[in-house]
């Protein structure tokens, strides 16, 4: 019995995740978004389903899919909906890790009918979105929070301060420097970041090897 446990040591655990980017509409036909490509979320949904929890994953649009019956999949379009969805599950699971590109800006009116191409120069004004995994560390209880954060400069003290800032328990920091790893490829290349200090470096690995290692190092940090 003990055995057959550890082999699934998540199970009767739930895990929420987010994943690719989310899309902001300036008219019925465009929008903003940015190249995620929902890669490492859906991988770390297999991780998890794979060790026995329950997943919830929130994706915005992605050609990612799911065929798990222990992970459901939640579509959304907007950093809204995906900080709503996020907000109805959030207090019911153990794990949260939200590896969104969330927009951080949407354009402040949305148009009607499709924008017409009337002059020669067009200025949208845009306002910021709403920082899900910062509300998720305002407001959590027993969950162990987990955020991403993409740097290009300083990548250490600005992960660490987002650490910080949002409260976390653990952030994963992605190099985008490296030759292969962040959006769009197969591979990534992160540091472990934890709120007691621990920082733990990574070889550039496949998307999926990462999350196995994130999913295990998680499982060791809440053993407690
Ligand atoms: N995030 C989020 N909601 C947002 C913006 C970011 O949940 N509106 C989450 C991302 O999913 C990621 C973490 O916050 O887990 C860090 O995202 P990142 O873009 O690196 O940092 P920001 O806090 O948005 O700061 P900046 O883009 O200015 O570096
Ligand atoms: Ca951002």
């Amino acid at each position: 019995e003990q055995h057959i446990l550890d082999q699934l040591p998540l199970r009767g655990k739930k895990v929420l995740l987010t994943a690719g980017p989310t899309h902001e509409a300036i008219d019925p036909v465009r929008f903003i978004g940015n190249h995620s490509s929902g890669k490492m979320g859906f991988e770390i949904a297999k991780a998890s389903a794979a060790l026995g929890a329950e997943v919830i994953l929130i994706s915005g649009p992605t050609h990612e899919s799911v065929n798990n019956s222990a992970i459901k999949l939640i579509n959304v379009v907007s950093a809204q909906e995906m900080y709503d969805a996020a907000h109805r599950y959030f207090n019911d699971v153990d794990i949260a890790i939200l590896s969104a590109a969330v927009a951080d800006y949407r354009p402040k009116k949305v148009a009607s009918q499709k924008l017409k191409k009337d002059d020669s120069s067009l200025s949208l004004e845009l306002e910021r979105t709403q920082d899900i995994l910062k509300s998720l560390g305002a407001i959590k209880k027993h969950q162990y929070l987990v955020g991403f954060a993409l740097e290009t400069m300083n990548e250490l003290a600005n992960a660490k301060s987002k650490l910080a800032s949002k409260n976390l328990n653990m952030i994963v920091l992605n190099s985008l420097n490296d030759t292969g790893a962040g959006f769009g490829g197969s591979t990534n290349k992160v540091t472990f970041i934890t709120n007691s200090g621990q920082e733990l470096s990574h070889a550039l690995k496949s998307k999926a090897a990462v999350a196995q290692d994130l999913m295990q190092f998680i499982l060791k940090q809440t053993h407690a």
